[in-house]
């Protein structure tokens, strides 16, 4: 036998033998959660971070009603039926609740059987995360490596209960891109909140995810160390509180004269500014979350006038204008099979006003709430951060106006969720009760 023949043979055994070696190993490696330990086991020392992280949706990323909802009634019955979304049957997982997804446990059990997949995004999962698969990060491309080292923001760092290694990683926006980035089945970026912080002014002036959602401020990182000035708080607010909300745009109304008449015709603007948020707003949950603009006009007698916006004229605006049209049709014909299901209206709100949104459609270009179900985009009409939009409103004041005082008011409302389909699905009302985000108003005189 030559040489280089017995090097090759030597390397087909080596291999033969490594598959011997991996195939002899796979059932004493059988995954299991005791991969992980509990965030009641981090509590013991971290009581603090514990506290903040059991009041934020990360927490509740798994069992919290509408998670529940939309993954059992209506993301697993189509993944079962639909080959183009099969994936996703486990895929929602490994955002939700990533140790399920990481040891096989799909679909996992319903959060009342209390299992550990209700630990959803818990300490130890972003605390051994080690790194990134690839560059860009979305759709939970992480390295998690359970064990004894926990990934941290500080050097030198002892602990009597685990190893604590530095990691640049823990610190940057791309580690929450890991989660903050969605790409669907249909190849489409249907949350996109990490791509949106990196093309804003945020990333260029180094303002990060952590800044924003994790307050640095005085606190015990653990329990028995010393009090440090700049802890990460665990807080990571975001939708669901509304003191996070309120306040994130900032408005103001412009009327075009000081003294009006009945019949006169007036332009009024809206200026709303994003001041607060490092992204668009809304962001991530796009599909499911409406911000609309209310602009009324208070006469002296109190009569109210709803004005409507003013057309802009761009491709996809009829989905940002508030309409009662029939939408999300594929709740019942693609997710749940109700035959001859007419879809449900698509806002609440009185027609004609302003909606700042992004379009999600089906297969079919319906309005849709399934991120994963979404085949195309109609537009994108939300508000960049630090992005100013102007909104006008061109008015032919009613005859009937009485002399004195006339008010325009603006009010700026959120929902989570889309009213119709929170009733349709028994979400309780929490996810789609509109909260005002801010408001502003001008006085105009009524003269004769
Ligand atoms: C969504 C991911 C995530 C979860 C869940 C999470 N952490 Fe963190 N944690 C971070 C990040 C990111 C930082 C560093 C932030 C920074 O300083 O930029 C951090 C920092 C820390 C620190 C160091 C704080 C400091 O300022 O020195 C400790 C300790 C810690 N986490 C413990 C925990 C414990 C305990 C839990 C569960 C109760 C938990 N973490 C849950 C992401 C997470
Ligand atoms: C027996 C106590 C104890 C337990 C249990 C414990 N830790 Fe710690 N941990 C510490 C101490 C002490 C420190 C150092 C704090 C300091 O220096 O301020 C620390 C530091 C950390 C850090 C910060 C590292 C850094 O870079 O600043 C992280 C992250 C962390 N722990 C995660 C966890 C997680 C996740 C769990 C649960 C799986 C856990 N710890 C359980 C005591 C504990
Ligand atoms: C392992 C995946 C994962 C990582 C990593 C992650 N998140 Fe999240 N995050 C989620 C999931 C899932 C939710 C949705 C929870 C829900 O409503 O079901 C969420 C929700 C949020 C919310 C919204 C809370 C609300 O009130 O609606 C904020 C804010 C947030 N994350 C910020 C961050 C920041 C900042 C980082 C990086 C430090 C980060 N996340 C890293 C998975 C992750
Ligand atoms: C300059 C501060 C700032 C930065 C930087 C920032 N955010 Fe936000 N974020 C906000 C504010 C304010 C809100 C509340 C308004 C809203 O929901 O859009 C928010 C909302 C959110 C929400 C909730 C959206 C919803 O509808 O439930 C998520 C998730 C989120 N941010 C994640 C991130 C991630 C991930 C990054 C980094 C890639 C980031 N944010 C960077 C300020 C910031
Ligand atoms: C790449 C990570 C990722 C994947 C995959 C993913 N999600 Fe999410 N999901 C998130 C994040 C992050 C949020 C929070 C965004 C925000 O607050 O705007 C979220 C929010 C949600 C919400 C809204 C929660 C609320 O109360 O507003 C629901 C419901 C949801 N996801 C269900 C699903 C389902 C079902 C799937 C699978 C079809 C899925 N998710 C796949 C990361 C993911």
């Amino acid at each position: 036998m030559s040489a280089r023949a017995r090097i090759r043979l030597g390397l087909v055994l080596a291999a033969a033998a490594a598959v011997i070696l991996l195939a002899g190993l796979a059932p004493a490696q059988k995954k299991s959660y005791d991969l992980f330990e509990t965030p009641k086991t981090c509590a013991q020392c971290h009581g603090e971070i514990f506290a903040e992280w059991r009041q934020a949706m990360m927490s509740q990323a798994y069992t919290h009603h509408w998670d529940e909802i939309e993954y059992f009634k209506l993301a697993i019955p189509q993944a079962e039926k639909d080959p183009k979304v099969a994936e996703v049957k486990a895929g929602c997982n490994g955002c939700h609740t990533p140790m399920a997804l990481f040891i096989g446990d799909v679909p996992p059990p319903l959060p009342a059987a209390k299992s550990r997949a209700n630990e959803s995004v818990s300490c130890d999962v972003c605390h051994t995360i080690s790194g990134i698969q690839g560059d860009t990060p979305f759709n939970f491309n992480y390295v998690l490596s359970p064990g004894k080292v926990k990934y941290g923001p500080r050097d030198g760092v002892t602990s009597p209960h685990h190893d604590s290694k530095y990691s640049d990683f823990v610190k940057s926006p791309d580690f929450c891109g890991l989660c903050h980035n969605e790409k669907n089945p249909y190849g489409l970026f249907v949350k996109s909140t990490h791509l949106e912080w990196k093309e804003g002014p945020y990333s260029k002036q180094g303002v990060r995810c952590q800044d924003c959602h994790m307050w640095h401020a005085p606190g015990k990182s653990a329990d028995m160390g010393e009090p440090l000035p700049d802890m990460a708080h665990h807080n990571f607010p975001g939708g669901h509180v509304p003191a996070k909300i309120r306040g994130v745009i900032e408005m103001k109304v412009y009327a075009d004269a000081e003294e009006l008449s009945p019949g006169d015709k007036t332009v009024v603007k809206v200026h709303l500014y994003n001041a607060k948020a490092g992204h668009k707003v809304p962001t991530g949950s796009s599909e499911d979350r409406q911000l609309w603009l209310e602009v009324t006009a208070v006469d002296a007698k109190g009569g109210r006038h709803v004005l409507p916006v003013d057309r802009k004229g761009f491709p996809g605006e009829e989905y940002t204008i508030t309409s009662r049209a029939p939408s999300y049709q594929d709740i019942g014909d693609m997710m749940l099979s109700i035959p001859g299901f007419k879809g449900l209206p698509r806002d609440e709100a009185e027609e004609g006003q302003r909606v700042f949104r992004m379009a999600y459609l089906d297969p079919k270009g319906r309005l849709t709430i399934g991120q994963w179900n979404t085949a195309s985009f109609a537009v994108d009409y939300r508000i960049g951060p630090r992005e100013t939009k102007i909104e006008s409103y061109t008015w032919t004041l009613p005859q009937n106006l009485p002399e004195g005082n006339l008010r325009i008011e603006a009010r700026l409302l959120y929902r989570l969720l889309v009213k119709s389909v929170a009733e349709f699905l028994k979400v309780p009302a929490e996810e789609s009760e509109a909260r005002e985000v801010n408001s502003a108003s001008t006085d105009v005189a009524i003269v004769y």
